[in-house]
């Protein structure tokens, strides 16, 4: 890495009260002494009703763990009621609806009682301690009080992003027994309209355990109305009382479930358990983003992605911070917006995607140079690896050279920020996540599983519990076991590959396993491809990622038709549309092209090697082929291929 790819901590930084050799003592402290580490943590950063009687116990290599074991909590007291003594007034979400004029925010006060009212609401339906509610919601508060909500009665919520389909909410609703789901009737973003409460009607079809929908009315357009199902939001809570006895939930009473991709079509019900995720959420948003009292705190990501909820709602609350939420988008009405925003809201610290900073970069600086930005004070991104030349825009055309980066590497299933710079300790690399965050081992490990030591690249995996680890995969912990800690036994297998060089920061290369990543949202190249093989005309599919200027990675699918079908124009439209229908927008593929086979081993697995390497144009050397099959498939197939024609 040469010198003029470092960036030092900027001067005002220099007083943060994180230094660098106060980072390196506090992390050989958490790892020597881990328990001691968190317990210290857990008192100075959680309210709770009872203390817990172990720290940590369990046995991480069959990924049985539990933190604080003995104590009691509820979350949302921590994100709420404890803040109300010293700041009842201040506010706790500001809300930006999809045009400029739509504008609103909630005190800690409002918060709690907003909460409150629906709490009761949701237990006047029935819903008891330990119920899944699925909420499939547009970005506006009521989406953080329906979480807050959840955790204050002990319910289990399973947030599904609004951009899913029918079928994919139905799978969802389906796989974790939700009995209730709370909607909107549509939503708005960038003008266009999403028919949410017409997309739970239609999965609803096949779900016959749910009794209740609660519907927020924000567009106010006309919907379906199922009698005796579905209830108003508004309507339903404006009777209630604004005070609700939180229930005393275990530490390892589960708070959320929240599906994610993995390598094959079914997606993972990640749970998620409550001491050790507010304990970890809290603390990582302290330090990674030294929020200090008083600032407002923008996180762009959705609700429906793990980053909306440790980010947006549950770590930024439990700090007592103010946390901006977006309903638009980015480019909406016009890519001046997200700067628009920062300056009237006078944010300073905002966090968002790599495939974020790229789009807005490719629209020229004139959008951002409008703006004055004056209120930054620190920049984060999430989702991917970014570029250094977006890092580099980010750095120096958004930030003006005076806002650190801080390039946080993590996962749904990790629950917080793993692998981050902590702003004041440390000197920037552009590209790289550079450190693990506190109490965290991070090791690379070649394909046999021998340790690498020192730099080098390998299968990024974690030694050790930490608080916020996934704790099982919903009705399938042997699924959790295999995907994460039977391919390399003894640690945690993140599925992504990473370099570590000399100085020790962490590089992360991508994933290793069947995962695309789409503008940062994961899918499994299975799941795209169960949707493909639907329509009659194809016979089988097989897609693989490409890189995108903007997105980061997108779909290349190869299709192969039916005998009696004929590739056209009009069947790609359909595919394409198909796989929208099925799954949702981000799952389009860029490119589709038709073979007369594929290659696979003779065991009949696909090689998606050799397609990534077609679909890439890099042909010259596509590695083993003698396991193929048929081999003849291959030279077909670079015919066809993008880059022939
Ligand atoms: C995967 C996790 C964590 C919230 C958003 C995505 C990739 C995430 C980074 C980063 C390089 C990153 C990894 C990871 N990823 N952050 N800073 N640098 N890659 O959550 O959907 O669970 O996806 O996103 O590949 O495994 P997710």
């Amino acid at each position: 890495m040469s010198e003029k790819n470092i960036y030092p901590v900027p001067d005002h930084f220099q007083q943060a009260w994180m230094t660098d050799e106060k980072y390196q003592s506090l992390y050989r402290y958490s790892l020597e002494k881990p328990e001691e580490f968190w317990s210290c943590k857990a008192e100075h950063y959680i309210n709770w009703f009872r203390p817990w009687n172990s720290v940590y116990e369990g046995d991480f290599s069959k990924g049985e763990v539990s933190w604080f074991r003995g104590g009691q909590l509820n979350v949302s007291v921590n994100c709420i009621d404890r803040h109300l003594e010293k700041r009842a007034d201040q506010t706790a979400i500001l809300w930006e609806g999809d045009t400029q004029d739509e504008q609103k925010s909630y005190t800690y006060q409002q918060l709690h009682d907003e909460v409150c009212k629906l709490a009761n609401a949701l237990k006047q339906l029935g819903v008891n301690r330990g119920d899944r509610v699925c909420i499939y919601m547009p970005m506006i508060p009521e989406a953080a009080f329906a979480m807050l909500a959840c955790a204050r009665i002990g319910a289990v919520h399973a947030v599904v992003f609004g951009g899913f389909s029918p079928n994919s909410l139905q799978d969802r609703i389906l796989d974790c027994d939700c009995q209730m789901v709370i909607t909107a009737d549509e939503g708005i973003r960038g003008g266009r309209v999403i028919p949410l409460k017409a997309n739970v009607d239609e999965a609803l079809q096949c779900c016959p355990d749910v009794h209740s929908v609660l519907v927020v009315k924000y567009s106010g357009s006309d919907i379906n109305w199922v009698e005796g199902r579905d209830h108003w939001y508004q309507s339903l809570t404006a009777t209630q009382p604004a005070d609700c006895e939180p229930e005393i939930m275990d530490a390892e009473d589960p708070l959320f479930i929240l599906y994610t991709s993995g390598s094959t079509g079914k997606p993972k019900g990640v749970q998620h358990t409550t001491a050790g995720y507010i304990l970890y959420t809290t603390v990582t948003f302290h330090y990674v983003f030294d929020y200090r009292e008083g600032e407002v705190y923008w996180c762009a990501a959705d609700v429906g992605w793990i980053t909306g909820h440790s980010y947006m709602v549950y770590g930024p609350l439990s700090n007592g911070a103010t946390t901006l939420m977006y309903a638009g988008l980015p480019f909406w009405p016009d890519a001046s917006r997200i700067w628009d925003i920062v300056d009237r809201h006078q944010v300073n610290i905002a966090y968002t995607a790599p495939t974020a900073i790229r789009a807005l970069m490719a629209k020229g600086n004139a959008y951002v140079d409008k703006s004055s930005r004056s209120s930054l004070r620190l920049l984060g991104t999430v989702g991917e690896p970014i570029n250094p030349e977006a890092w580099q825009w980010y750095y120096k055309v958004v930030g003006n050279s005076r806002c650190p980066v801080v390039d946080t590497w993590w996962q749904t299933e990790t629950g917080g920020i793993m692998i981050t710079p902590l702003p004041g300790a440390n000197a920037l690399k552009p590209g790289s996540a550079t450190r693990p965050f506190l109490g965290i081992r991070p090791d690379l490990l070649d394909d046999d599983g021998n340790k690498i030591v020192g730099p080098g690249e390998g299968n990024l995996v974690i030694s050790g519990s930490w608080p916020s680890q996934i704790r099982t995969l919903y009705g399938d912990h042997q699924r959790m076991l295999d995907t994460y800690f039977n391919r390399f036994p003894g640690y945690y297998c993140t599925g992504d590959g990473a370099r570590r060089d000399e100085d020790g920061y962490y590089w992360i290369t991508g994933r290793v396993d069947d995962v695309l990543s789409v503008s940062g949202h994961r899918l499994g190249t299975a799941e795209v491809e169960n949707a493909l093989v639907l329509h009659q005309a194809v016979a089988e599919a097989a897609v693989v990622s490409i890189p995108d200027p903007v997105k980061g990675e997108a779909i290349y699918a190869f299709v192969t038709p039916m005998d009696d079908a004929e590739p056209s124009t009009e069947l790609e439209s359909e595919l394409i549309k198909l796989t929208a229908s099925e799954i949702g927008p981000i799952a389009k593929p860029k490119r589709i092209q038709w073979t007369k086979a594929l290659p696979k081993t003779r065991s009949g697995k696909i090689m998606r090697r050799i397609l990534r390497k077609i679909a890439r144009g890099d042909t010259d050397n596509l590695g083993d082929t003698t396991t193929l099959a048929d081999p003849s498939v291959i030279n077909h197939l670079i015919e066809h291929s993008a880059y022939c024609q």
